[in-house]
């Protein structure tokens, strides 16, 4: 096979994201046996690094999942949700629509509080949804993808648990671009996966699951099998995957996360993370007629979503991302499903700019100036 043709594009889409050289040759490790001492040489540190980059100690469990992050969050409907509860789904986009429809097609009795795409979750309404439904659980997006919105996920959890629920939290396009906060929100469940922020390939879903959690899983019917937080845990426990996990990745895993704790730190990981987000914004400000989407105060550290000038259309924004391919970069048209609705309601398209992972504002920089150039094309 020819693989000289595949291309070397810089990654500036939301995921799968940028990999870094080191975590490219890390794939070329030796693969080992998932039952064997080699597997805790691997995961040991991975589990430990982990918990650091949550900020979490042993007041939560962590599961890694085979697969992705959606398998997690299937996970925390299954093994929390019982038959007969109510679940309320809390979306301002296509991932926390995501979270509904897990709930719906696992026979759960599955509530939608939805807001406008672009806006953040209002907890007003989120308190008067607690008050008409009476859920067991609600589910609940950090970060939207779809539209680049961080939600106010301290106080959306303390309004769940106030009302006696278990919060269920979806951090998968924010996890190691900034603070989890799972300390100061306490949710039951917040789950994120390896191809975002933490700059690596896809593979595992990860979850830090609560010990009220754990006890009410006890008392959950029909969790399945690899959506049981109680048979992962079973492995977890000895730092394992409960099914055969993907050894390259767990090597690249192993070698990532020990250069996010100890190379180059959190603090620092975080802070870079918040002034490409501001690169973005500065850049944006300076474009005519474009527009950021997210509201002030809610707009995400690690996906920018642009508001483009009215009559742009989803075919011109297709046309950009070939223009930006010949440079060498893939660009990011905006979420299909939204773009699709905006542009049926006669209302500006949006596209999306990923700066999470392992990217440099030095790379991002040189990405916006080639972007400017090519938006003259439209
Ligand atoms: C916010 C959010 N939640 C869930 C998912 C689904 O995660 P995965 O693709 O890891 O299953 C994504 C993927 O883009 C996401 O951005």
């Amino acid at each position: 096979m020819n693989t000289a043709d595949f291309a070397n594009l810089t990654l500036f889409i939301t995921g799968p994201t940028y990999l870094r050289p080191e975590v490219r040759q890390a794939g070329l490790l030796p693969e080992f046996g998932h039952r064997d001492k080699e597997n805790e040489k691997r995961f040991c540190p991975i589990f430990a690094d982990l918990k650091k980059i949550a900020g979490v100690g042993a007041d939560y469990e962590l599961i890694i999942f085979n697969g992705s992050g959606t398998n997690a969050m299937e996970a925390s409907i299954r093994s929390l949700v019982a038959d007969g509860e109510t679940v309320l789904n809390a979306s301002v986009g296509a991932f926390g629509d995501l979270y509904h429809k897990l709930a719906q097609v696992n026979g759960k009795k599955a509530v939608q509080l939805k807001f406008e795409p672009g806006q953040t979750m209002d907890l007003d309404k989120l308190e008067s949804a607690m008050k008409a439904h009476k859920p067991a659980a609600v589910s609940l997006t950090h970060n939207e993808t779809s539209t680049g919105v961080t939600n106010d996920i301290v106080g959306a959890c303390a309004l769940v648990k106030a009302h006696g629920a278990l919060p269920l939290v979806d951090g998968v396009s924010i996890f190691g671009g900034a603070p989890a906060r799972i300390n100061e929100s306490a949710p039951a469940m917040y789950v994120t996966s390896t191809q975002k922020a933490l700059g690596l390939p896809a593979g595992f879903g990860l979850a830090f699951v609560s010990a009220e959690a754990l006890a009410k899983a006890e008392k959950v019917q029909n969790r399945g099998f690899t959506s049981d937080i109680l048979a992962q845990l079973g492995r977890a426990k000895k730092h394992q995957t409960l099914t055969t996990p993907n050894t390259t990745l767990a090597n690249q895993m192993a070698v990532q996360l020990d250069y996010i704790v100890n190379v180059e730190g959190l603090e620092a990981r975080f802070k870079r993370h918040a002034a490409m987000r501001d690169q973005v914004h500065d850049w944006a400000a300076n474009q005519d007629g474009f527009k950021l989407f997210a509201p002030s105060g809610y707009r995400s550290p690690t996906v920018t979503s642009v508001k483009v000038p009215s009559g742009v259309t989803q075919d011109q924004l297709k046309k950009l991302k070939e223009v930006l391919r010949g440079k060498g970069y893939l660009f990011d048209p905006g979420y299909a499903k939204l773009n699709t609705a905006l542009e049926s309601e006669g209302k500006p398209l949006v596209f999306r700019i990923g700066h999470m992972g392992d990217l440099t504002p030095a790379m991002l920089a040189a990405y916006l100036t080639d972007l400017s150039a090519a938006l003259k094309h439209l």
